[in-house]
């Protein structure tokens, strides 16, 4: 049975307005509400053996939220990671008409960012870029990358980065060739992996080879697995998952971190869970275990990559 472990990551949680297929109405988007909301899931989180959070600046009050529970809490198994490149714009108005967040790969966005984030220490393990990509110009940074270097060195940091985008395998694989004084850089990869978009997989095992670090996000392609009218494409799927789901009596999102990890065998699956039902229904994923047909068959729902990503970009915030 694959090792993989379930962390938290709190998009969701940090901020009243992300991705959501179906828009949560009716429930309290003050901040207080997310503060005590955060608070409890990351409680119920702990309480069920999850050790690995993951945040980050342009999660809105993410980072904050994450501080004071684990001051509060002072659990010293806790390994958090964060990240740095994204600045959050949206200030808590709820219907912000604009970017949420904007990225920004520079030396001087990741001194300001780390000034914050370094409070996480000792318990902060993982730092990455947010959302590394060739265009950012943050893969060919020299000066950056020398920083990130020192922080690595001066703090025993894991130093990785995350990836989206249909240029992902490209991504990690020019990564993985980076080295400041002769060292590689990167540890650790954060990835999109899920049953709709596995354009990953084989570059995913070269970086496990190497004794990569690796975690899953958007386990749940966002929303878009779970059975919905409008993605009309999808529902031949849909049906197949329903099917799955009453087999090994588990939700379709329990169903879908689970193939992440019996396929990948990452160290982490992030549950993007918004609330205590959500967690506790993710956190079946590690109850049972996917392998030959039941695997082939959740392998086989992939899409073209480009449609996927293209599909991503047009998914509303709210
Ligand atoms: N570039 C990056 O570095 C990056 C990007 C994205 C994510 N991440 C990390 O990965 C984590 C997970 O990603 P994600 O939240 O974006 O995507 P995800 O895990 O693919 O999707 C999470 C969404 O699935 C739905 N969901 C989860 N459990 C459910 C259940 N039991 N029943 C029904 N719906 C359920 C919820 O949607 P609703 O809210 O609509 O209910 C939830 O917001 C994030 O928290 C973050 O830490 C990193």
């Amino acid at each position: 049975m694959t090792k993989t472990k379930i962390g938290l990551g709190l998009a969701s949680l940090g901020r009243p307005e992300y991705i959501n297929i179906r828009p949560h109405q009716n429930i309290d988007k003050s901040a207080e509400a997310f503060r005590s909301k955060t608070k409890s899931v990351l409680d119920e989180a702990y309480k069920n053996g999850v050790r690995y959070f993951d945040t980050a600046p342009s999660y809105g009050r993410g980072e904050e939220f994450l501080l004071d529970w684990h001051r509060s809490r002072g659990y010293k198994d806790v390994v958090l990671g964060t990240k740095w490149g994204y600045t959050y714009k949206a200030n808590w108005e709820l219907g912000y008409n604009g970017p949420h967040e904007v990225k920004e790969h520079s030396l001087s966005k990741l001194r300001e960012q780390w000034k914050y984030s370094k409070q996480l220490l000792s318990a902060l393990k993982i730092y990455q870029i947010h959302s590394a990509t060739f265009d950012s110009g943050v893969l060919e940074n020299k000066e950056v990358q020398r920083e990130l270097m020192s922080l690595k060195k001066d703090y025993g940091l894991i130093i990785g980065l995350t990836s989206s985008g249909k240029a992902q395998t490209e991504i990690l694989e020019a990564a993985m060739r980076i080295e400041v004084d002769g060292e590689e850089l990167f540890d650790s990869f954060q990835v999109t992996f899920n049953l709709l978009e596995q354009s990953t997989l084989s570059v995913l095992k070269k970086a496990k080879d190497k004794g990569k670090l690796l975690i899953i996000k958007e386990g749940m392609a966002n929303g878009r697995v779970f059975p919905n009218k409008h993605f009309e494409h999808y529902q031949d799927r849909y049906q197949e998952l329903i099917a799955m789901s009453k087999k090994f009596q588990v939700g379709i999102d329990a169903l879908a971190l689970r193939f992440c990890m019996d396929l990948v065998e990452p160290d982490y699956v992030l549950s993007g869970a918004g609330n205590i039902e959500q967690l506790r229904e993710n956190l079946k994923a590690h109850t049972f275990e996917l392998k030959g047909d039941d695997l082939h068959q959740l392998q086989s729902m992939a899409v073209d990559v480009s449609d996927y990503w293209e599909e991503r970009s047009q998914l509303e915030w709210n």
